[in-house]
């Protein structure tokens, strides 16, 4: 038996954050606005806050893993890493197991995926077995499980650019590290921030999607990967398999954006894989289980609905 915590999308902003002149050419300028004066910024104004109470919870319940879906920043600043991982509690000693994979927000201009921000503040949640010394992909064995961490996103230049690749060379190396023995044997269970389509089940935007789905899904397929976890999209939901998605998947939403909030509890026993899903409740300021499901997994058990 093994739980695990899955939280995505906590979107912290820090409107103290240092800005360097060539942001003023960046798509910084646009976000800034976005998250200051317009809509988005009102969606996450108590995201610190939330976050706290989040994290109380997660400990609270002490599973064995937390695993964090990316989009741990707003703006993708050195502030808001620093922020998000002293909240999330990643970097202190008696920390819970992590695995973290950063989302496009993390990566939100070029320099700030080339500086490494992200593989900085949450070194801890990338520890596992690697292929050729790469940081991604990697994978980490809790309990029966593999999971295995796959980089999905890039530095994008334009800000409506919320697309994301994996690339044929982390592909690869995502192949060989699925095929050693070891974790081929094993139910494995992929974490990336981008999902495989939309709660109806249809494609994600062009403007949000992942460019190189396709390659992804087939080598995910290929691999015997069990279950997708993402985040990206904000409202929680489960997509089982069809012929076009072919592995079931599972976004568990925002961790703290207003009216969504959410995050989600797996146990899985060796066979099945229930969700229960928690969420704030503003009144009484404190997460509560307002969901409950059982997901199919591809290549072990049959499903339970209810
Ligand atoms: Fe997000
Ligand atoms: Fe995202």
């Amino acid at each position: 038996m093994v739980r695990l915590a899955h939280v995505s999308d906590v979107h912290l902003f820090c409107p103290e954050a240092r800005w360097v002149p060539e942001d003023l050419l960046s798509r910084r300028v646009t976000g800034w606005l976005n998250m200051t004066l317009m809509r988005r910024g009102r969606k996450f104004q108590d995201a610190a806050e939330i976050l706290r109470i989040l994290v109380d919870d997660v400990y609270s319940r002490r599973p064995d893993a937390v695993i964090f879906s990316g989009d741990a920043t707003s703006l993708g600043f050195r502030e808001e890493f620093a922020l998000t991982a002293e909240l999330l509690r990643i970097n202190e000693p008696d920390c819970l197991p992590t695995l973290a994979v950063p989302g496009n927000h993390d990566y939100y201009t070029r320099s700030t995926a080339q500086q490494g921000l992200f593989e900085h503040y949450f070194a801890r949640g990338l520890e596992g077995e690697r292929v050729d010394g790469a940081t991604y992909p990697f994978a980490r064995r809790v309990g029966p499980l593999w999971l295995i961490g796959l980089n999905s996103c890039t530095g994008n230049d334009w800000f409506w650019d919320a697309t994301g690749e994996v690339g044929p060379e982390q592909l690869d190396r995502f192949k060989r590290l699925v095929a050693r023995p070891h974790i081929a044997a094993a139910p494995k269970v992929l974490v990336t921030h981008f999902p495989i389509g939309l709660a109806n089940g249809k494609p994600e935007k062009p403007w949000h999607k992942l460019r190189d789905l396709k390659a992804v899904l087939r080598a995910a397929h290929e691999a015997g990967i069990a279950l997708w976890l993402h985040g990206h999209r904000h409202r929680p939901y489960y997509l089982p398999a069809t012929p076009r998605t072919l592995i079931p998947s599972i976004c568990s939403g925002s961790g703290t954006q207003k009216k969504c909030w959410t995050y989600n509890e797996y146990t899985f026993d060796g066979e099945l894989w229930r969700v229960e899903r928690r969420q704030f409740e503003p009144q009484q300021r404190r997460f509560a289980t307002v969901q409950r499901y059982v997901a199919e997994l591809n290549g072990l058990a049959a499903p339970l609905r209810g």
